[in-house]
């Protein structure tokens, strides 16, 4: 009898422990998980809304000095853009933000 009870009272601890240990990883990997989509989808809407100036001041700078807007008329930043598209290995979306943004600066 006394045998069989403490048999009981240690299952039901290991249960306990068991069950909390359970409890707590699954709730932190579910946090996770959510903080992850989370900062992945600011991370995608900012990428989104970069605007043709951002664009330029991060790429249009990394192998010269960035062309002001003004030095250029429209036709030639079109000439332009294709060049530089090839050039800085640019997707079709920055190079259309950059030249809207280079013709209606200059
Ligand atoms: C990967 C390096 C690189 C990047 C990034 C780059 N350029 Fe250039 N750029 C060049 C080189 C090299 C030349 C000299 C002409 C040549 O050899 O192609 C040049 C020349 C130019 C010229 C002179 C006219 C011409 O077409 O040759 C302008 C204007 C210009 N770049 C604007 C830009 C703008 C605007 C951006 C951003 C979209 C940009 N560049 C990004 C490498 C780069």
């Amino acid at each position: 009898m006394k045998t069989t009870y403490k048999f009981l009272v240690i299952t039901m601890v290991f249960l306990t422990i068991g069950i909390t240990i359970n409890a707590c990883s699954s709730t932190k990997k579910t946090v996770t998980d959510e903080t992850t989509t989370a900062v992945a989808e600011v991370e995608e809407e900012f990428k989104l809304e970069k605007s043709g100036a951002q664009y330029w001041g991060e790429t249009c700078n990394r192998c010269h000095l960035a062309p002001s807007p003004a030095d250029y008329n429209d036709t030639d930043w079109e000439t332009i853009s294709l060049h530089m598209r090839v050039r800085a290995n640019l997707t079709e979306n920055e190079i259309t933000k950059i030249e809207e943004f280079l013709k209606s600066a200059n």
